[in-house]
């Protein structure tokens, strides 16, 4: 099995214009793992952040920082890429491995640290 891509089934990020100047911290904990659903009558094992499909959303407005506290309990070194999110002056974030960041190793912890400007929409 190759590297696992941690485009992970169905993280969606909220983005929210907002009139309001005051930035906010969102800070959430994404636990990655593996485990066995049932789709089109057959059992398949999937890898996604806090044994759900979907996973959570993040809902954030303009100007605020994400920290996304990531757990790694999966058999893959995985990172999380944030599909479509500016990361403007923190590419560090961005999470392509080998790329931005090394992969986080199986049973680790990363921190994502971003600030969102200039975006609204929903992302995955
Ligand atoms: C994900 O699960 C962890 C516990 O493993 C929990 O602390 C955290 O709040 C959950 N995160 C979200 C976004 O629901
Ligand atoms: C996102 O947060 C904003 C501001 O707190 C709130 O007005 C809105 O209802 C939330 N949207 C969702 C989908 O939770
Ligand atoms: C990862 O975070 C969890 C929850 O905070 C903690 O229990 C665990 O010890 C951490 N693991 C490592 C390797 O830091
Ligand atoms: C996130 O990054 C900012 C800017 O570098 C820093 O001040 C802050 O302490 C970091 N937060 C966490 C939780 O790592």
């Amino acid at each position: 099995m190759g590297r696992f891509y941690a485009l992970l089934y169905g993280c969606s990020l909220l983005l929210l214009a907002s009139s309001f100047a005051s930035a906010d911290v969102v800070e959430k904990t994404f636990e990655v793992s593996t485990f066995s659903i049932e789709r089109m009558c057959q059992q398949t094992t999937i890898t996604a952040v806090n044994r759900s499909l979907p996973g959570p959303m993040l809902n954030v407005s303009e100007g605020d920082n994400v920290i996304v506290h990531v757990i790694n309990n999966s058999p893959y070194e995985i990172t999380i890429h944030w599909h479509g999110v500016h990361q403007q002056a923190n590419s560090w974030a961005d999470g392509p491995d080998y790329v931005t960041q090394c992969p986080i190793h199986i049973g680790n912890n990363y921190t994502y640290n971003f600030t969102v400007t200039g975006q609204e929409g929903t992302l995955w």
